[in-house]
């Protein structure tokens, strides 16, 4: 039987942050902002909420949406570059918060492109018939690594976490297809670089601010444009599906400027895409996720429906995935 998504769900945290409120904080403004990205607000999480808070939030809706307890949970599968802490993994302690006992559970670090990775790991389990029920979640919490006096990136991100549980479904539907790629030669372009084996956290690493996201955005942008569009058609043709059978496309919402880059590219008319980047900002894993949440929440998603997910991030990273719904 062939794999594919029993329930979605997803969580943001009640904070806004608008371009308004950014003004008053760095030396910006509300027209640069939107014209450059499309983000108007994003949600911060309270100071008592971690990556696990959000993503065991997310997690509960989407094992009620699919119909299973946690403790039918084989495997829980986190994508996230703002684990609560180095280890245990962010999915052991959703794990124990869920109940869910039977379950294995891991991180996955491949930034905004995460939750296409996890898809990808998950459906392999479930396809080879080692686990029947796998939990997905992209979730970070991206402002505790954002430098709130840098304009060139503390107006880019929130925080938010997606899930979706994965199991078998009818013949005809689940995923067709997956792409996933990396360029480590670009790692250096969207980064951390203290905290790490390499540059331990000491006084001096938090004076030069080597614990916040350091990103070279015209660099990552470019990237963004080329292989949101060339992962997007791979996943297609693997599919053997036309870019006009496109129902919907669910990418990664960084910038409203590479989503329309995509759709040009893809032929796609606004009204196929899901855009949600206006109100959320970029949420690295949890992106995709939300989105496809709040587009099944609205009906924008019926079954025999044809979706493309496609992202990317840092490392650099890229992945892209074709489902009938
Ligand atoms: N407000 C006002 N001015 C600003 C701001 C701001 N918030 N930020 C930068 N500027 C200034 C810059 O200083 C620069 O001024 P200068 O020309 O005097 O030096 C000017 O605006 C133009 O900067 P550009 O880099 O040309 O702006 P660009 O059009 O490239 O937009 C942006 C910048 C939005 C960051 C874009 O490059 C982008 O979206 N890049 C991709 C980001 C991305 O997708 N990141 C993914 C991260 S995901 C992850 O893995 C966590």
């Amino acid at each position: 039987m062939p794999v594919g998504i029993l329930g979605t769900g997803k969580y943001s945290p009640e904070r806004r942050l608008t371009n308004q409120d950014l003004e008053a904080m760095v030396d910006t403004n509300d027209e640069w902002i939107v014209s450059r990205t499309g983000i108007r607000e994003r949600r911060i999480a309270a100071p008592h909420e971690a990556t696990s808070d959000l993503a065991y939030e997310a997690s509960v809706k989407a094992l009620e949406a699919a119909g299973i307890t946690a403790d039918q949970l084989d495997l829980i599968i986190v994508a996230t570059i703002t684990p609560d802490m180095f280890f245990p993994s962010t999915a052991c302690l959703v794990q124990e918060r869920l109940g869910a006992k039977n379950a294995a559970a891991f991180d996955l670090s491949a930034a905004c492109s995460g939750f296409i990775y996890g898809l990808a790991n998950a459906s392999g389990f479930i396809a080879m018939g080692t686990y029947k029920h796998v939990l997905v979640v992209g979730a970070d919490t991206l402002s505790r690594i954002t430098d709130y006096t840098d304009r060139n990136t503390c107006v880019l991100f929130g925080d938010g976490a997606g899930a979706v549980v994965l199991g078998q479904v009818p013949e005809g539907r689940g995923f067709r297809s997956f792409k996933l790629g990396a360029d480590g030669s670009g790692g250096n372009l969207l980064c951390i670089r203290g905290g790490g084996s390499r540059l331990p956290s000491t006084a001096q690493t938090v004076a030069d601010k080597h614990h916040f996201l350091y990103m070279n955005g015209r660099d990552v942008f470019k990237f963004a444009v080329r292989v949101m569009g060339s992962a997007a058609e791979e996943v297609l043709e693997q599919a053997g599906f036309a870019k006009q059978d496109i129902d919907l496309l669910i990418p990664h919402q960084a910038n409203i400027r590479i989503i329309q880059a995509a759709l040009e590219r893809l032929e796609l008319p606004e009204e196929k895409c899901v855009i949600n980047v206006d109100r959320y900002g970029n949420m690295s894993a949890a992106s995709i996720p939300v989105a496809l949440a709040e587009a099944v929440e609205q009906g924008r998603v019926k079954e025999g429906d044809k979706i493309v997910l496609v992202g990317f991030g840092g490392g650099l990273t890229w992945g892209a995935s074709t489902i009938v719904w």
